[in-house]
This record gives C-alpha cells, sequence and structure tokens, in this order.
C-alpha cells in the first residue's frame, strides 16, 4: 500500500510520546521526591540487569536538545508526562517550584519551536511516601491525585491545551499491584481490585477536575489494547478463555468510564470490586472525554489454562508460536491496531480517538553513526497503513504518536529493549537517528511515501 501523509487529511496529529521516569534521570536533583521507581529499583532482582533509571537519557539536562531533534525531524507533537514528585516530593503539600521550573521550560521551548506539548498527568510514577500509606490501594488517592491534577493545570493549563489523565491503568495496577513485576511490586487479587477500582475513580475524576479548571483545554486519557483471540481457534476452552483475557485486559477500564460498568459478566473474579465500591461510585466513574488514548503494540493469543488462579487464561507468547516478533516477544501483528481502532469505534460516546503509543524494539546496531533499523521502519509503515485503512472506513481516528522518541528506561526490562527514533548511548548521553527516525521526518516533511521499496531506494539516500 502506497500513501502519504496527506491521506490523513489536515488536522491529523502525528507526533512522538514519552515519560518523565523512562527520560529524566535526575532523580533526587533539586528537590525531586523519589518515586515508586525509584525505590522498586533498588531492590535486587527486580529489573533487568538490575539498572535504574536514575539517569536514564538525562532528559532533565539535555531536554532543549532533544526537543531541537523533535523540531528537526519535523515532528508537531510531543506528549510526555509529569513526575508527580518532582513537583510535589511527598505527593501532596509543599510545592518543589524547581520542578515546576523545569517542566515550565519544556513547555515554553516546545511552544517556541511550534511544538505542541501533549501532558500525561500519571505515567506510574507515583511519589514513594504515597506508596507508604498503601499506593492505589488507599481510597485517599483520590484526594492525593486531585491535588497532583490541581498543581498541574494551575502551572501549565495556561499553555497546554491537551491533557491525558492515566497512562494504561490495566498495565500499572495489572503488573504493579496484582503480579508485582512492576513498582510498588505488590501481589494478589485485592491489592489488585482495590488499586484497579481506585484508579478508574481517578482517571474519571481527573478529567472532570481538567474541564471545570479549563474550558479550553482537550481531556482524554489512555488505555493499552491488544486485539484478542483464541490460540485454537475451535477450541471452546480457548474461546472462553480469550473472552474473559479481553475482558480483563481491554475493557476493563474504559467501560466503566463510558458508563457501562465494570464488564463482570464476562470476568466473573471482577464482581469482588464491589468491595471496593461506595454508594454513588458507579456514576462517578463515568466521565465523556474529549479524545481517547489507544495504545497497541501487539495481538495475544489466549489458551485455557486451568493452573492459572483466578482467570484461568494464558497469554501463548510470539516465540513459542514462531511468529515474528519484537525483542518483547511481542508478535508482529498489523492488523491488531486496525482491529483495535474498529473496536473502540463501535462503543458509543467515543467523540475521537488518537493513537497515543505504537512502537516497536530491536536489536539495532550503531555503526559509525548510523542505526539501520529496517525493521522498525517497516513496523511504522504496516501500522500507520492499519490505521489509515481505519479511518478511511470512517473511524474517528485523528492522531498517531509513535513510542517513543529515543531509547530509554523501560521499566523491569531496563536498557535492554530499545524503542527509539533516535538511538541513545547511555554511557556517553550521545543521541543518533535511526534510520526510522529518519523515515519519519521524511514521511512528516511529505517527502517519501510510506513504502519500504521506495524509501530503501531513494528515501535513506534524500538526508
Ligand atoms: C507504556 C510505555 C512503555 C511501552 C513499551 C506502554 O505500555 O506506556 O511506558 O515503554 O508500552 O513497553
Amino acid at each position: 500500500m502506497l500513501f502519504t501523509k496527506n491521506d490523513f487529511g489536515e488536522g491529523f496529529k502525528w507526533g512522538v510520546s514519552t515519560a518523565a521516569h523512562q527520560v529524566e534521570g535526575a532523580h533526587n536533583i533539586d528537590g525531586k521526591g523519589l518515586s515508586i521507581w525509584d525505590t522498586f529499583a533498588e531492590k535486587k532482582n527486580k529489573i533487568f540487569n538490575n539498572d535504574n533509571a536514575n539517569t536514564a537519557c538525562d532528559f532533565y539536562t539535555h531536554y532543549a536538545d532533544d526537543i531541537a531533534l523533535i523540531y528537526k525531524l519535523n515532528i508537531p507533537n510531543y506528549r510526555f508526562s509529569i513526575s508527580w514528585s518532582r513537583i510535589l516530593p511527598h505527593g501532596v503539600g509543599a510545592i518543589n517550584h524547581k520542578g515546576i521550573d523545569f517542566y515550565n521550560r519544556v513547555i515554553d521551548f516546545c511552544l517556541e519551536l511550534g511544538i505542541e506539548p501533549w501532558i500525561t498527568l500519571y505515567h506510574w510514577d507515583l511519589p514513594h511516601d504515597l506508596q507508604q500509606k498503601g499506593g492505589w490501594t488507599n481510597r485517599e488517592v483520590i484526594h492525593w491525585f486531585s491535588y497532583f491534577v490541581d498543581c498541574c493545570l494551575k502551572n501549565f493549563g495556561d499553555r497546554v491545551k491537551h491533557w491525558m489523565v492515566l497512562n494504561e491503568p490495566m498495565v500499572f495496577t495489572g503488573a504493579g499491584y496484582f503480579l508485582g513485576v512492576h513498582a510498588p511490586g505488590k501481589k494478589g487479587l485485592s491489592s489488585f481490585l482495590a488499586a484497579a477500582h481506585h484508579a478508574a475513580l481517578c482517571q474519571a475524576e481527573g478529567g472532570r477536575m481538567i474541564r471545570s479548571l479549563r474550558h479550553d483545554c482537550k481531556v482524554g486519557t489512555t488505555f493499552s489494547y491488544s486485539h484478542i483471540e483464541p490460540y485454537r481457534a475451535d477450541n471452546e476452552k480457548d474461546i472462553r478463555a480469550a473472552v474473559k483475557a479481553d475482558a480483563l485486559l481491554n475493557r476493563l477500564f474504559i467501560e466503566p468510564l463510558l458508563g457501562l460498568g465494570y464488564p463482570t459478566k464476562d470476568v466473573k473474579i471482577i464482581e469482588r470490586i464491589e468491595r471496593f465500591m461506595y454508594p454513588h461510585d458507579e456514576q462517578k466513574l463515568a466521565f465523556d472525554m474529549d479524545f481517547i488514548g489507544l495504545q497497541n503494540y501487539t495481538r495475544e493469543l489466549i489458551a485455557h489454562a486451568p493452573l492459572i488462579p483466578f482467570v484461568h487464561a494464558k497469554i501463548i507468547k510470539a516465540s513459542k508460536r514462531n511468529v515474528p516478533h519484537t525483542l518483547m516477544d511481542w508478535e508482529i501483528h498489523p492488523p491488531s491496531i486496525y482491529h483495535a481502532l474498529k473496536r473502540y469505534n463501535n462503543y458509543k460516546g467515543i467523540k475521537e480517538i488518537i493513537v497515543t503509543e505504537n512502537g516497536a524494539a530491536f536489536p539495532d546496531v550503531h555503526e559509525e553513526g548510523k542505526v539501520n533499523d529496517f525493521e522498525r521502519v517497516k513496523y511504522l509503515q504496516d501500522h500507520i497503513a492499519q490505521v489509515l485503512k481505519a479511518k478511511q472506513e470512517g473511524v474517528k481516528v485523528n492522531g498517531y504518536f509513535v513510542w517513543t522518541l529515543m531509547d530509554n528506561f523501560e521499566w523491569a526490562e531496563g536498557y535492554f529493549p530499545r524503542f527509539g527514533l533516535v538511538y541513545v548511548d547511555f554511557t556517553t548521553q550521545q543521541r543518533v537517528v535511526k534510520n526510522s527516525g529518519r523515515w519519519y521526518s521524511q514521511f512528516l516533511k511529505n517527502t517519501v511515501t510510506a513504502s519500504m521499496e521506495v524509501w530503501e531506494k531513494n528515501g535513506s539516500k534524500m538526508i
């Protein structure tokens, strides 16, 4: 399929995403308080190679060069998050003005270069002091979070017009409070359901607050979404397991937001969330966002697994199925993003969808100032083609952001998987634009089509 940026129309938002904890570093500099990821990384064997994000890409120091690079790459929108404990070291209470100053510099420099800043309020780095009081499992988190939202909107809301409340609540509650593989490393159904319910309340409450504080802002929130299919298409048990996994992974947070309640019918254990519900919570879970951020990387095949507690379902990994996959062992399956978009579009009440993350980790090699990551170029082209297909069929998708600008701290996987359009040498902090970054830049300048063949013949010579 041959297409150009023009096929998406004038108003389509092209961008790139990062998150505070993954890029900023400066974890204890200029008054920043610790976050749960800072303390989680201090424990042994929680993170691949025992890496931590104390320095990461040192965006705290290099932000101007990095934003200038976004400009040079012709990327008009930049999505980043605010580190809660950088501006409120204890989560609530005293403000750290040096933290506020930092984000003011980031925002102002974006605007100076004509780059539109998009802010995610919460991208997983809860202040450590709040975790000491139970973190997301404590209903008080709604007040703490409101305090943080208020602080961000009052300080940055005059210039930032696009806000996202939460980043992928299913991932930070599931991995952080059920499986214990992400910070804060808690396990168990009870802590997960409490955290999930409070996060679902916060996503709606955050939306309400932003709208009431600033009428001129667009408010959204983001969700992870992997297209799900049964491992054996004709096996009844796998089919049922897939329905359950889909309800848990793809529907748990978006449906209450849309006023549909939790998907308890398809995944029984969710009924126990009622233990954490107060009168009128059902209504409080709903809010009409201006846009929904969709984040897609892969599809998942699900098999019945009687020994897996609660869900009796498991993901069959791509490497096990012998299908093409990325370094995360995620299948490369571009139609997944198309199915995700179609599915969201079918929900009543979604006004606009923005793909706020899509990208891939491959074993990049840096040689003589070049990184020829042709697999990533192809991944991006194939996924963008699927977005276009959905758009041409009438899906209300109006933006696409690559995950991510530059290689960074990939949570429990440390620095091993590189997702960036820009290569980072973590010893010298040198940045090298990969071929994927060059391709995206030329595509956005509208001088190349999205075709591997054309790009290989001409595009790479054009830079
Ligand atoms: C998260 C990012 C993460 C990416 C790749 C998303 O789940 O929002 O922070 O780096 O996926 O794993």
